[in-house]
């Protein structure tokens, strides 16, 4: 029997929707995200999108699509069905095997998931991060645990069958006792999947400012590595399938449109600040909110930049990309799909990594091992850095 790590995607080009608004601007984010009173600007964003969309998207049915932000929940009920309004009349959803939402506890209610449903959303991830007071508030999130655990019951309530929760560990101050009892009462919702990401501190966010301020320090690394291989150890017994470094495969199989992206598939962004990446092209949007709708309301691009990469930065990117997945990467395909002698490149970094004990070969694929993958950002950002040198 195949895994799901093993099913391969890869084909064709998945969409991405950016949403660019939230309640608050939580110390961690550095996603294109903005708070904005005055509610008119979302229109504004409506209008300017289904513009967008109708120029850019021309792919036919997506392999997956991912309406993410920021917060789409956050649009009021009429908005929120303008947003699939817009998006329909432009890609038909219903032909598309995968189609996520992200929402937030704050602001996700019955209402919104039946209006999501109905127009052919079949997976929700839903950000809960904590369920301890004290770290939803340093997190500076807009909700309690039990609003969350209201919000994952009217997923259920609506007829969702696809549900995923993210949750961050590693904030500072936390225990492994406390992390523990998340993960738990986490499974006790029995999510679909599950996103389990480690706390970083971005540049340009509240928290690395408080950083550098010397308010705030990361957690001790050891701890932040026993968080993670206890979690491995639990959903692993729990019956999930670790198909990715933070990403756990329950009942509802892996993400479809995050594994397309790790192995390197075509992809489409709109909206503000979205990247796109389309046979070896990258572009990424303008960012703020205003310049994006007046560049699309005058069917101006909406890209602020834009490159085509060098056969060789593809290939660092896509072992970059695929050593995150269990399954590894098939570098002799790379090499072949993207004309790159990959050898000559990378063969001394590999063989670095297989002396370390960080990397293992199976005749065809290389993937990180259990001491890799705990060193997985430095491991895999080590063939980035090799293009960037050549
Ligand atoms: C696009 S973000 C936010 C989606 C949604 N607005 C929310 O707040 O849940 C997707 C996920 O990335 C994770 N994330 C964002 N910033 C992070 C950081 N600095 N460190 C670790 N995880 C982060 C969070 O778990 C978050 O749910
Ligand atoms: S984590 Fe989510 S809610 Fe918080 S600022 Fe980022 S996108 Fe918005």
């Amino acid at each position: 029997m195949q895994t799901h790590a093993q099913k391969q995607t890869g084909h064709g080009t998945s969409l991405y929707v950016h949403v660019p608004f939230c309640v608050v601007k939580c110390g961690y984010c550095d996603f294109n995200s903005y708070v904005v009173e005055d509610r008119t600007i979302h229109d504004v964003f409506l209008d300017a999108l289904a513009a967008e969309l109708r120029r850019e998207w021309r792919h036919g049915a997506p392999v997956s699509v991912f309406i993410g932000g920021g917060t789409p929940s956050l649009l009021d009920p009429v908005r929120f069905a303008r947003l699939f309004e817009v998006i329909t009349q432009s890609v038909s959803l219903r032909e598309c095997r995968e189609v996520t939402m992200e929402a937030n506890p704050e602001s996700l209610t019955r209402e919104k998931v039946d209006i999501a449903l109905s127009y052919g959303v079949n997976r929700m991830s839903m950000g809960v991060q904590s369920f301890h007071a004290h770290h939803l508030q340093f997190l500076d999130r807009a909700h309690s645990a039990e609003r969350a655990e209201q919000a994952f019951a009217s997923l259920r309530a609506g007829g969702c069958v696809n549900a995923s929760i993210d949750l961050m560990f590693g904030i500072p101050g936390e225990t492994m006792e406390e992390w523990s009892a998340d993960l738990e009462r986490a499974l006790t919702l029995q999510p679909d999947h599950l996103s389990c990401y480690n706390l970083t501190f971005e540049p340009g966010t509240r928290l690395h400012r408080d950083f550098e301020r010397g308010q705030v320090a990361p957690n001790d690394e050891e701890m932040d590595r026993a968080m993670f291989l206890h979690t491995r150890a639990r959903l692993a017994e729990a019956g999930f399938e670790a198909y990715e470094v933070s990403n756990f495969a329950g009942r509802g199989g892996p993400c479809l449109h995050n594994d397309h992206y790790w192995q390197q598939g075509d992809y489409i962004g709109v909206g503000p600040g979205a990247s796109s990446h389309w046979r070896g092209v990258r572009w990424t949007n303008i960012k703020p909110v205003e310049a994006w709708a007046k560049a699309s309301l005058a069917k101006l691009p909406c890209a602020s930049t834009a490159e085509t990469l060098r056969p060789l930065q593809r290939a660092s990117e896509a072992i970059w990309l695929g050593l995150r997945r269990s399954h590894g990467i098939d570098l002799a395909a790379i090499g072949e799909r993207l004309a790159v002698a990959v050898d000559p490149v990378f063969g001394a970094i590999l063989k670095r990594h297989h002396t370390a004990g960080w990397i293992e070969f199976d005749g065809r694929f290389v993937r990180l091992t259990p001491a890799g993958l705990l060193l997985a950002d430095r491991v895999s950002g080590d063939y980035l850095g090799a293009s960037l040198a050549s």
